[in-house]
């Protein structure tokens, strides 16, 4: 198959990943495929914080997960039928971040020209043998103001994804996808 078409087909969302770090290059090697994503004007306006340094990823996990685990007891009381699609984030040690090695926050103004990196920088990652996860939960720290500090997140700036990187420890199989919704004029 086109190995561009194979890449995209086979990239997964990993949530369980190796206790291994990440090398800097290939990190470097996803940012840089992130940065080449297409943007209005070329204006390129986005940064990225990687974040491996442990005690950082602990505070991130432990406000993360306190507003994860408010919206999965909201869930619980609330939506009995869908908690029982995603109880099983309950008993994992991490439902947040997965305990990856290293999570990349990409911040921005522009939605459309962030999730555009975002997603170069998931297949980047799948190409190079790396694990990686689109993470909303991991985007609930804001209520940290030390991690706001950490992040330098200005008023205008908005946190896209992270993105999680590692070695994928159980990659999934694909979940089912729908055919796409075509109309042909
Ligand atoms: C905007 C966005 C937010 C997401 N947030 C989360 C998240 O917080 N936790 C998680 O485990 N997966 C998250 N995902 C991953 C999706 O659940 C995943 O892409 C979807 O189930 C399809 O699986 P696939 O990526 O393997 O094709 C998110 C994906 C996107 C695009």
């Amino acid at each position: 198959m086109n190995p561009v078409l194979e890449n995209i087909k086979t990239r997964r969302s990993v949530r369980s990943y190796k206790d291994l770090p990440v090398p800097k290059e290939l990190i470097e090697k996803v940012i840089e495929a992130g940065n080449y994503a297409p943007t209005g004007n070329n204006t390129q306006a986005w940064r990225f914080v990687v974040v491996s340094d442990a005690e950082m990823r602990g505070k991130l996990y432990d406000t993360a997960y306190a507003n994860w685990k408010r919206f999965f007891e909201n869930i619980r009381k609330n939506n009995p039928v869908h908690f029982e699609s995603v109880k099983h984030y309950g008993e994992m040690k991490d439902p947040v971040y997965y305990e990856a090695p290293c999570v990349v926050f990409v911040i921005g103004a522009r939605a459309v020209d962030c999730a555009l990196v975002t997603e170069n920088m998931m297949l980047a990652a799948h190409s190079l043998g790396l694990g990686s996860c689109y993470l909303y939960f991991g985007a609930q720290v804001l209520d940290n103001s030390e991690i706001v500090e950490a992040l330098e997140l200005r008023e205008d700036e908005k946190i896209f994804g992270p993105i999680i990187l590692g070695y994928a420890d159980d990659f999934p199989d694909a979940p089912p996808k729908k055919p796409p919704v075509v109309k042909w004029i």
